[in-house]
């Protein structure tokens, strides 16, 4: 295979009118998940399951990526291809989550820090073989009293540049993660707030790490108010607030941002990045690299019964079909009823 330049992958992942699926889901997530439709997480119901995403027909039109979890890219499709390779012949990049989950920050009562860099070059090498182009990290921002903390912010930056820098040396695209957890009664200001400092702290370390912005991508949350707020912002507040700390703290050079849904709705994770995209154009590409927000529907659809999977598939197709018109802002609600 001809090595691909970090550019044009990362042209191809934010390519117009397509998003990244993320079906990379730990063994504990994905256990809540099944646990959620009352099926046994067990190693053949996870691969029925990405089966079932993958070979879902025309998906490709929507969706440009996929990131995949390390069994995924282990196991294959029913009729025996590696998952790697089915998502290659219908024009899907692969990529791959590469931390090893968010543990507690040591005298740091309430904030994370992702781990997973010892051992990862080597780890990267067996990925790239595979035919993986992309790289995921996910740092976790929890909000609360006096959290975060500068330390808690510098330990997820260090991470995630160290991350990113053995990407690009791999020849991965680094979608580099920090998501400010909804969770809490916090307002909108100190999402803001909370947010801005976070990509403050993660774009200098990885201009301090070298890495090629041009080649990187941003997997961010939203700005919103927390889950618990007494009011909560709508979605023109959403849209805005959030365009607004990216235009702060984002480098033109990055060539997209990729929102995580993080506990929202799927409609409200579809409304908003539409409303994003209406009030554009903006100096990157805005994306989705949804994992909940697209599949729940197929979850929902599926029960892990093999008779459902037709009625999954066209909920996913659905689901990202409702995406990529958000991607221009021609999403309306008109068109959650509309069949897939
Ligand atoms: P959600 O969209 O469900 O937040 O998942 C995206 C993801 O990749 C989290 O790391």
């Amino acid at each position: 295979m001809p090595a691909q330049d970090l550019q044009s992958i990362a042209a191809a992942l934010v390519a117009e009118g397509k998003g990244i699926l993320a079906a990379d889901e730990s063994f504990p997530t994905i256990e809540k998940r099944f646990t959620g439709i009352d099926i046994e997480s067990s190693e053949e119901n996870r691969r029925a399951y990405r089966d079932l995403l993958f070979t879902t027909e025309g998906v490709e039109e929507f969706i440009s990526g996929v990131i995949l979890f390390d069994e995924t890219v282990h196991q294959s499709a029913s009729d025996g291809t590696p998952f790697p390779q089915l998502l290659e012949s219908k024009g899907i990049v692969p990529g791959i989550k590469v931390d090893g989950g968010a543990k507690d920050l040591a005298l740091h009562d309430g904030e994370k820090v992702t781990e997973g860099l010892d051992g990862l070059r080597g780890r990267l090498k067996e990925y790239y073989e595979k035919g993986n182009r992309f790289t995921k990290w996910r740092a976790v921002i929890n909000i609360g009293d006096n959290i975060p903390t500068e330390y808690g912010i510098k330990a997820n930056a260090d991470a995630l540049g160290r991350l990113a820098a053995l990407s690009q040396e791999g020849g991965f695209v680094p979608i580099v993660e920090p998501e400010v957890m909804m969770d809490g009664g916090h307002s909108i200001d100190r999402c803001y707030e909370v947010t801005a400092r976070m990509l403050d702290a993660l774009f200098g370390e990885l201009k301090r790490a070298s890495v090629d912005l041009t080649g990187t991508l941003l997997k961010t949350n939203m700005v919103l108010s927390g889950v618990d707020a007494s009011e909560r912002a709508g979605v023109e507040e959403v849209a805005r607030r959030t365009v607004d700390v990216l235009k702060e703290t984002v480098p033109d050079e990055i060539p997209g941002v990729v929102f995580l849904s993080g506990g929202q709705t799927d409609e409200q994770s579809t409304a908003h990045l539409n409303e994003m995209n209406k009030i554009g154009p903006h100096p990157w590409e805005l994306s989705f690299s949804y994992g909940r927000a697209l599949q729940a529907p197929a979850l929902d659809a599926w029960k892990g019964e093999s008779s459902n999977v037709e009625a999954a598939q066209k909920a996913l197709y659905h689901r990202a079909k409702l995406n990529s018109a958000a991607r221009s802002g021609s999403y309306t609600s008109d068109m959650e009823n509309a069949a897939a």
